[in-house]
């Protein structure tokens, strides 16, 4: 087991964006024009500068295509807040034709455009954005957003053909740890999407908070939301505080309704992200079993015994399979677009599995021999039941330890190796190494007094220098969905803090995942990041 997801010990990052910051001062000043292009990031298939520039003001309208779709309709209702909010141009609205200088949606035909894919012009009279689908359309809309820096009247005249590398372009989000509300959640969306990444991985569900309403198993939010304040200290896995119920004075903690999961579902949905909830299993599980005692394994009292090697549900005991069940019944209602259900499957341990009489009697029945059988059993279980819902599960690389089930994917959060484990198995990965891509180490050099952090972390050379397909065969690389960083929140206690922690690793982790590896280059990146004018996420409405 390692120590507690394997997190080294140190403090936090912002002195290399300051660096880069400083850097990027000198070399402005000691450039005379020619005025360059704002950058864009993650930098573009092909973006071509053309002579002069756009005036904003000249448009009238966002013209959409009278067959087009209501998700492109909704994209071009962005583009036409944008234009207003953003740009102050008194654009008439949206129309199916023009009556002057206008913004024109063309929908082309799936063959001659991939998914997700856009080609921008930016004409003196006008703009024109043709796509196939209506998230091509918004990844134009992005472009366009780093195009106009604040407060400018004029684009400049380019012409950008672009298309992402990689399906899957991830960002986790920890909210057992430290709880962030909806109102954050859906600004952190914001900021996702501004920067082309589509899926947002909810971490629900951990052992230090249950977040989630379940409306069959109240207990799991009265008790399992709740425990003593710990905001001032980081707060780690294997401190032994209880939860309790939220009404105890000094309670931390918080969770989600459903209704206010729907509300997020939905708003990430009309951003083109798709979330993943994560409900951790069978271990990472203090919260679920202070809740829910029933499911602790025989011998344990978690509550005297302390947590460590006994976190986790009780495998030989048929109610911790019913249990989960009826919570990922309700948790598959609330994520109707989310092809996996993340299992988690990390760190499983095995000291009350030893030592519970119904796991052991279990192992025997079905001639297992070691812990790490019965949790692929446990694994396996879960993943039939969802299957028959029409989901498939992805957990950490440890499941890829044992046979894997049918049509699940693996999360790999320690090294190509773990990869290899899981594409033997013909199973697809997502690619979320610690070393490069856990944003709650500290990005170097550490800037002096900076806050807690889980560690000392790469440099963001490092990090953008990660190649998902790195070590693997053509073959192999071929079932990469894709890339994914991920923000573990036990030194992580305010938004503003979540928010320092995610940038600017976001932009490199944005160009890992959109750019293809043949077109990215660290000087060419550290350049563009210099002169980004990349908008802030806005304010949700
Ligand atoms: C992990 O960091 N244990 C997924
Ligand atoms: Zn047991």
């Amino acid at each position: 087991m390692t120590d507690g997801r394997g997190r080294l010990s140190g403090v936090l990052r912002a002195a290399a964006l300051a660096a880069l910051l400083l850097a990027g001062a000198v070399v402005r000043a000691a450039e005379s024009a020619p005025p360059e292009l704002p950058s864009v990031i993650p930098k573009p298939a092909s973006l071509e500068p053309r002579p002069g520039s756009l005036r904003l003001a000249v448009i009238r309208d966002v013209v959409v295509p009278k067959n087009a779709d209501a998700d492109t309709r909704r994209v071009a209702g962005f583009i036409h807040d944008w234009l207003r909010n953003d740009c102050g141009v008194r654009t008439a609205g949206v129309a199916e034709s023009a009556r002057g200088a206008a913004v024109r949606l063309e929908v082309v035909s799936p063959d001659k455009a991939a998914k997700e894919a856009y080609r921008l012009d930016v004409m003196p009279d006008g703009i024109r954005i043709r796509a196939s689908d209506a998230a091509g359309f918004f990844y134009a809309l992005q472009t366009l957003r780093q195009l106009v820096p604040s407060g400018a009247a004029a684009c400049p005249c380019v012409s950008v053909g672009d298309a992402p590398r990689f399906g899957w372009r991830g960002m986790q989000l920890d909210v057992s740890r430290h709880f962030f509300g909806k109102e954050f959640v859906k600004n952190y969306i914001d900021l996702l999407a501004s920067r082309k990444l589509n899926v947002f991985h909810w971490h629900l569900v951990d052992g230090p908070g249950w977040r989630i309403e379940i409306k069959k198993h109240p207990e799991l939010t009265r008790i399992g939301a709740w425990r003593k304040d710990k905001r001032a200290e980081p707060w780690n896995w294997r401190a032994t505080e209880l939860c309790f119920n939220g009404k105890t004075p000094g309670a931390y903690g918080g969770f989600y309704t459903q209704e206010e999961i729907r509300e997020v579902v939905r708003y990430a949905k009309a951003r083109f992200v798709t979330i993943i909830p994560e409900i951790e299993m069978p271990g990472h599980s203090y919260a679920v079993l202070a809740a829910c005692p029933q499911f602790v394994c025989e011998g344990n009292n978690i509550r005297t015994d302390g947590l460590r090697g006994l976190d986790v549900f009780c495998a030989g005991n048929e109610g911790s399979y019913k249990f989960l069940a009826e919570v990922l019944d309700e948790v598959a209602a609330l994520f109707p677009d989310a092809p996996y259900i993340h299992i988690g499957g990390d760190e499983v341990p095995d000291l009350a599995w030893k030592r519970c009489g119904k796991c052991q009697a279990l192992m025997k029945r079905l001639g297992l021999r070691t812990p790490r059988e019965l949790e692929a059993h446990f694994i396996g279980r879960i993943a039939q039941h969802l299957a028959a819902k029409g989901r498939k599960i992805i957990g950490w690389d440890e499941i890829a330890e044992s046979a894997l089930p049918k049509d699940a994917a693996v999360m790999v959060w320690r090294d190509a190796a773990f990869a290899k484990r899981a594409l033997a198995q013909g199973c697809p990965v997502v690619m979320a190494p610690a070393s490069h891509l856990y944003f709650d180490y500290a990005l170097s050099p550490v800037p002096p007094g900076d806050a807690p952090s889980a560690g000392k972390g790469p440099s963001m050379e490092t990090v953008y220098g990660f190649d998902p397909a790195a070590g693997l065969t053509p073959a192999e690389a071929r079932l990469v969905l894709g890339v994914e960083a991920c923000l573990w929140t036990e030194h992580v206690q305010t938004e503003a803090r979540a928010l320092e922690m995610t940038s600017p690793r976001l932009d490199a982790l944005a160009e890992i995942a959109w750019t293809k590896q043949a077109a990215r280059d660290w000087n060419d990146f550290r350049r563009r990041l210099e002169r980004s004018a990349a908008p802030p996420a806005p304010k949700p409405k």
